[in-house]
């Protein structure tokens, strides 16, 4: 399924007993900022800062050449990055999600701007397409290893597929420190080393035009990097 580990974590052999796990796992969070993160609700404007300055250079606000009409939340949970992120800079939302529960909460939460939210997927990730030439903008954050390496691979084409002219997909993730693949059998997640994803995006057809590590994040936390792809 991924790259081999040498610690003792025990390591998922069926696919359908990882996606399975991940599901209960998530059905079992709050509905809100601090469950979404895990705890670290504290370092959401941060998060959010970091990922504004990287994207406004890719729009045409920002110098860029894409535009601002429509993005997608991938693994929005209930919408905390569409509200505080993307919302401010497009004018249509769409999300997509697993979890049903977050989803129901998703308007609640976003309140009156959720008008501008059109459509609210329930799909996990791996079954899920992008309509093509769609999206100026597709962000995926923290979701990523909740997919298996070859489900990975295939979700970045079609999210290549999904792109409108001059479109960017921004990754955002967690990265281990070392070369290895670890896997949390707890939320049932893989943290993939950095050259891990840029060897899928590579995979994938897709170029990496930026890539910045977010900054200003509590040291015992995992390295996060955002990568601006084509
Ligand atoms: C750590 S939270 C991050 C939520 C959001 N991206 C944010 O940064 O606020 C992970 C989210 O990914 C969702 N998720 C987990 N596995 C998924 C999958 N296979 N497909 C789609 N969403 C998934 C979870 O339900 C949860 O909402």
């Amino acid at each position: 399924m991924a790259d081999g580990s040498d610690s003792d974590e025990p390591w998922p052999d069926d696919e359908q007993k990882f996606y399975d796990d991940g599901k209960e796992y998530w059905s079992s969070i709050n509905p809100s900022v601090d469950g979404m993160l895990g705890g670290f609700e504290k370092i959401s404007p941060t998060d959010i800062n970091g990922s504004k300055a990287f994207l406004r250079p890719f729009l045409k606000v920002g110098k860029g050449n894409t535009n601002n009409h429509r993005a997608l939340d991938c693994g929005s949970g209930i919408g905390r990055i569409t509200k505080r992120l993307l919302l401010p800079m497009f004018d249509q939302v769409d999300m997509v999600e697993q979890c049903q529960k977050f989803l129901d909460s998703a308007r609640t939460f976003i309140g009156q701007e959720s008008s501008r939210v059109e459509n609210l997927f329930c799909c996990g990730l791996q079954d899920f397409t992008p309509e093509e030439g769609r999206y100026d903008v597709i962000w995926s954050q923290w979701v990523l290893g909740h997919l298996t390496d070859e489900h990975l691979v295939s979700f970045f084409k079609r999210c290549k597929q999904g792109l409108a002219p001059n479109g960017v997909f921004i990754v955002k993730e967690n990265v281990s420190g070392s070369d290895d693949t670890q896997f949390d059998d707890v939320d049932s997640s893989f943290t993939r080393s950095k050259d891990s994803y840029v060897r899928a995006m590579m995979k994938a057809g897709l170029t990496i035009v930026k890539e910045e590590k977010q900054r200003g994040f509590p040291k015992d936390l995992y390295s996060v990097y955002m990568f601006g792809l084509r």
